[in-house]
């Protein structure tokens, strides 16, 4: 069995799940959190950035810190610093489809190079005491569907679980997630299997873990502007608690801590910049937002941008 508190865990998206969206995620209740991809070559290289991702330590919750890398000799360090800066488990990306990422041997290239991947994850394994997961997709391409085998192999490497993403690699983010190729590797395997893909509100969660068998799902895209989702989905497989729809007012006060946690965390310029993009998700299902966002995204103070979210949520309160 799985020995996290939820079966819902919220994805690691790089630029996304950063510590003020997994903090906001948390401030709604259960959910597992785990972090944005930490580059190992940017760790040897002492990138501040990389380190300022994989410090998790004043975090009053769990956090899997993910790694990404391609040479399995760095591994070893990478696991012992996140460990250090305070990482509940550590998972491997093993699944990014990204050119920059898989040219550099990383990310889904691995499901190419079986014996490199093993490599990797007997050294994570052994660097420190805590477990070792793997996040990986359904193949490279269709062509190459593996995820079966890839599955025994991290568990006979000594991986605590894995996470499947119903995707080949050349799908990239298209088309619709295959929920049969993760309900073959839970077939497959004795340790525990998340399923991960197009999963978008707490139906969709209790549909995936019954097709698949999966012990856990995991979100993504569908938290995007709906940080509630991972707590809605928790407390619905949990304790049968339907979600309540999200008023406005909610929207509004959820919006402005989130600016103050980007704030926090990033300083105010970076945050007024970060904070446009989520301004979009957030009101992405709101009346008459888009002169909103046009605004938003124009505006470069946080006085301006603190009228604009005013005038906007005021005007959703007329009629
Ligand atoms: C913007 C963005 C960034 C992502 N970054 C990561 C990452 O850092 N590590 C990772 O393993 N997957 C990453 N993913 C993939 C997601 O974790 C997840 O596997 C994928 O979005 C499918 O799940 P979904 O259908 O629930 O969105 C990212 C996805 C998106 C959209």
């Amino acid at each position: 069995m799985l020995d996290f508190d939820s079966k819902v865990f919220l994805a690691p998206m790089a630029g996304i799940t950063d510590k003020p969206m997994r903090r906001l995620v948390k401030s709604f209740g259960g959910g597992q959190m785990v972090s944005e991809m930490v580059a190992i070559n940017a760790i040897q290289r002492k990138n501040p950035k990389s380190y300022k991702i994989a410090d998790v330590r004043d975090e009053p919750y769990p956090v899997v810190v993910q790694l990404v890398g391609g040479e399995a000799a760095l591994f070893d360090d990478a696991c012992k610093l996140a460990a250090e800066l305070g990482a509940a488990s550590i998972d491997i990306n093993m699944g990014c489809p990204v050119k920059k990422i898989v040219n550099n041997n990383s990310g889904s290239y691995l499901m190419k190079d079986m014996k490199l991947a093993a490599d990797i994850i007997r050294t994570a394994v052994a660097a420190t005491g805590l477990k070792v997961s793997v996040k990986f997709r359904k193949g490279w391409d269709h062509d190459s569907v593996n995820a079966v085998d890839f599955a025994r192999m991290c568990e006979d490497c000594g991986a605590s679980y894995v996470t499947v993403h119903g995707r080949t690699r050349s799908d990239f983010y298209a088309g619709t997630a295959d929920w049969d190729i993760i309900a073959e590797v839970k077939a497959a395997v004795k340790i525990p299997v998340i399923g991960n893909g197009d999963v978008a509100n707490v139906y969709d969660a209790e549909k995936m873990l019954k097709y698949t068998g999966a012990d856990a799902v995991m979100v993504g895209r569908g938290a995007l502007g709906n940080p509630w989702l991972i707590s809605q989905i928790h407390d619905y497989l949990e304790k049968g608690v339907a979600p309540t729809p999200i008023s406005p007012a909610l929207v509004k006060d959820t919006l402005l801590t989130h600016i103050k946690e980007l704030t926090a965390y990033y300083g105010e310029r970076l945050a007024l910049a970060v904070s446009r993009k989520y301004v979009c998700w957030y009101c992405k299902n709101c009346r008459d937002a888009r002169r909103f966002r046009e605004n938003y995204v124009r505006i470069n103070n946080f006085a301006d941008a603190f009228a604009e979210i005013d005038r906007y949520f005021d005007s959703l309160k007329e009629e």
